[in-house]
């Protein structure tokens, strides 16, 4: 039996020395649990930083696959793509997801010809490509759930069509994961994985995000509460992970991250499915402007992470991705 009792038992005794605070370390985090989020756009210049996301920019086609390359070379496995539209091509039913040649589609098909080892993950929602910047049909100033639902089985099929390994429904309407894996049975992808996001909260910590695919502007002071989850909620999250599952997806997520991680154990707990939690915008800006600024250690960033895995998550989106890379590899 043990003894807890001091002194027989020191806790200090294991905290003693760096290799053996290694040897006892309950998690570890590797390239291997990394994901890049990037912003692509249509644009002459080759990169353009995001004024409210420090060291993150938007790539055109060509600077997106050197930058993939360079991911590469740090040993990260997987990258998420999301669009900046430009406003000419925004209309209100976001119709231009569904083109073919938009620059997903050929950001997709790119990676597929050139990096054909990488996992390519897909967004299915509206919001870069709808003028009023919700993530579905605005009908009679309500987002109408079945009619959305329709657009995304196409938006999807569009996306695996393009080469994507993972599709990610990212819009928080209800039926949307069965109806996306019906139509994905149906066309025979059937390794092409879902990954739902699950729990998606109707957050500020999105903000930096919406700057990047330009639906901020467009969004104004409307909010998503009537489909993203209330911040209070941590029940609705299970029951929302459990239906996703039922419905056909491979791995659920949690968003935000850090500030919900208690969701995120819980969800762990309950289902024992693969689970993943997106560090978004907001949480990366707050943490990489304090580091620039020399107001928090650079650790810290590498400490939430680590956060993530110890509740539970297998693997993280965040934008730190490729800066923490390279420091696990020095
Ligand atoms: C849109 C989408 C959002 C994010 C990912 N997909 C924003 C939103 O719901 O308004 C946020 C990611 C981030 O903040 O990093 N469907």
């Amino acid at each position: 039996m043990i003894r807890r009792k001091y002194p027989h038992t020191r806790l200090r005794r294991t905290r003693v020395k760096g290799f053996i605070r290694d040897l006892i370390a309950q998690n570890k985090l590797t390239t291997d649990d990394l994901i890049q989020p990037i912003f692509i756009a249509d644009q002459s210049e080759d990169k353009i930083e995001i004024p409210s996301m420090p060291g993150i920019h938007r790539h055109n086609l060509d600077s997106f696959y050197f930058e993939v390359e360079s991911l590469i070379n740090e040993g990260i496995k997987s990258v998420a793509i999301f669009p900046a539209i430009d406003a000419s091509k925004k209309d209100e039913d976001g119709s231009h997801a569904l083109d073919e040649g938009n620059i997903v589609c050929l950001a997709l098909a790119g990676l597929s010809e050139r990096f054909p080892e990488i996992i390519k993950i897909a967004d299915v929602a509206l919001d870069p490509y709808t003028d009023h910047g919700h993530d579905g049909l605005l009908i009679d100033g309500r987002v109408d759930n079945d009619k959305t639902v329709k657009l995304l089985q196409d938006q999807a099929l569009l996306l695996a069509h393009s080469g994507a390994d993972i599709i990610a429904p990212s819009d928080m309407m209800d039926g949307r994961v069965k109806a996306i894996r019906d139509t994905l049975e149906s066309n025979k992808f059937f390794d092409t994985i879902i990954l739902s996001y699950a729990a998606k909260y109707a957050s500020s910590f999105y903000g930096p995000f919406r700057d990047a695919v330009g639906s901020a502007a467009n969004l104004g002071k409307a909010s998503k509460k009537t489909y993203q989850m209330n911040f209070a909620n941590l029940d609705e999250a299970l029951h929302e992970a459990g239906m996703d599952i039922e419905e056909g997806a491979d791995i659920v997520m949690v968003k935000p991250g850090t500030a919900y991680l208690d969701v995120v154990h819980a969800i762990k707990s309950a289902f024992q499915v693969p689970t993943f939690v997106y560090q978004v915008s907001g949480e990366y800006s707050m943490l990489q402007l304090s580091i620039e600024k020399g107001w928090l250690d650079k650790d810290v960033m590498l400490e939430s992470l680590m956060c993530c895995k110890r509740a539970g998550a297998d693997a993280i989106l965040t934008y730190a991705a490729k800066q923490i890379a390279s420091e696990l590899n020095s």
